[in-house]
């Protein structure tokens, strides 16, 4: 099966070690399920690989745009996990989590003043910038209030990431950042360094998501390095932190390679090292930001089967009672994911039909072409797996359909860390 927590008891799928099709029963469906302890196990993973590869200042920052919601940022507290935001509304639910945002790194490529005040307010710890306009406010906020700010410049290291258009963003014309190639970065630290209320520590560059591509991040390590050495050569600035954003692909169907994150961290420790050598630079403390690979094959989603169309000649529709509106990652992406008929796993897979959602949209499609059992019919459970990133955070109230719980799965027990919207919370903001 595509990932370990899964596995088939008496015709059914388990899922961390629980039957799906009790748990789509005792909480009703659509159900977004979160296996906890492979997200523990995940950040432990990283933490571990960081610390043997890049040494002990060097830490992985959950990027929390992956799947955030205030459970989410207490298992990241106690994990002792550094966290990426990208908004007010991450910074507020981890806020009122009670996480400890000194050890947050604030993104986002257009940060308002308000942004950048609640930030203030709240403790976070380190700015990415992205351009020249949010430098001027991060430093006139700053002055206001009297005090310094930590900020890493974000950088576009111009590389193509080979993933799809609209999750690469490292390449020189891309809207993050400021590009080396150019000469504005260099301009940009020069501007930076003259601004009283900030310290700059270092640099930030994230060249795109789902990537697999063999030595993409090796390839940035070394051009952001030798951009730090020509800083250190030419200006006498010394680089305290790189943060080589995030990005590792999962699998999401047989298809896709598994990826070895102690491997992977290895190799690009040995890259960062090596190219600090050869350019007579120390190491930098060095970051990543994870998402995806922490919690996507930790998430799943229930639906239950309603009407199952046979087109004669034509093609199969099973309709669930979800869709683009907790998923709609194929709708944006076209991406792959694996489902199963939850409750009919020991049958025959020879029926071909699209899982589609139930707005009244054509595109609410979840997955094409997927292999089941002839004898699908209403009631029947289906799972889509590998959800645990991208879904809920891009869940929609679209034909106003309230989003799903989110229950977690944490040592054979289960429990509710977001409750199922009602209609009211719908109607909640309505005048
Ligand atoms: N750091 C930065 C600055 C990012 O922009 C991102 C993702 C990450 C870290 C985490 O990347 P990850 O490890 O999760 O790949 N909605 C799209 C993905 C958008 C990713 C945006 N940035 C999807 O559903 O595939």
């Amino acid at each position: 099966m595509i990932c370990d927590n899964l596995s088939i008891v008496n015709g059914q799928l388990h899922f961390a070690g629980q039957n799906t099709v009790t748990l789509a029963k005792q909480y009703g469906t659509p159900l977004y399920l979160l296996d906890e302890d492979y997200i523990r196990r995940q950040c432990r993973v990283y933490k571990a690989a960081f610390q043997k590869h890049f040494g002990p200042g060097a830490k992985p920052l959950y990027a929390s745009k992956a799947n955030a919601f205030r459970r989410m940022y207490q298992i990241m507290t106690e994990e002792d996990m550094g966290i990426d935001v990208v908004s007010p509304g991450e910074i507020y639910t981890a806020y009122s989590a009670g996480y400890d945002l000194s050890n947050a790194y604030f993104h986002g490529s257009n940060k308002t003043d308000g942004d950048i005040a609640y930030a203030m307010d709240c403790g976070v710890g380190c700015f990415v910038a992205d351009n020249r306009e949010e430098l001027l406010a991060i430093e006139a906020e700053c002055a206001r209030r009297g005090t310094r700010q930590q900020v890493l410049l974000r950088l576009s290291p111009g590389i193509d990431p080979h993933t799809y258009e609209a999750v690469a963003t490292g390449k020189v014309d891309s809207k993050f950042g400021v590009a080396i190639e150019t000469g504005q970065a260099e301009e940009l630290v020069l501007f930076a360094l003259e601004l009283p209320h900030v310290d700059l520590a270092g640099f930030h560059c994230h060249v795109g998501s789902q990537v697999f591509g063999e030595d993409i991040f090796q390839r940035a390590a070394v051009i952001m390095l030798e951009f730090i050495a020509h800083l250190e050569h030419t200006h006498g600035f010394k680089t305290a932190q790189l943060d080589l954003g995030g990005g590792y692909g999962v699998a999401y169907t047989e298809a896709d390679p598994h990826l070895d994150v102690e491997e992977k961290v290895a190799e690009v420790a040995a890259a960062v090292k090596k190219t600090c050598t050869r350019l007579g630079i120390a190491m930098p403390e060095i970051h990543m930001e994870p998402g995806r690979s922490i919690v996507a094959a930790a998430g799943m989603t229930l639906y239950t089967v309603g009407a199952v169309k046979r087109i004669t000649g034509y093609k199969n529709y099973v309709s669930v009672d979800g869709g683009m509106v907790d998923n709609p990652r194929y709708a944006l992406y076209k991406s792959a994911y694996t489902c199963y008929l939850a409750n009919k796993m020991d049958e025959v897979q020879d029926f071909a039909a699209d899982v589609v959602g139930r707005c009244c949209e054509s595109g609410d499609i979840l997955q094409p072409d997927v292999m089941m059992s002839a004898s699908v019919e209403r009631g029947d459970t289906l799972a889509v797996c590998t959800t645990g990133a991208y879904n809920y955070s891009m869940a929609s109230n679209y034909n106003r359909l309230p989003r799903p719980p989110i229950v977690m799965l944490h040592h054979g027990e289960s429990y509710v860390a977001v409750r199922r919207e009602s209609f009211e919370d719908l109607c909640r903001n309505d005048m």
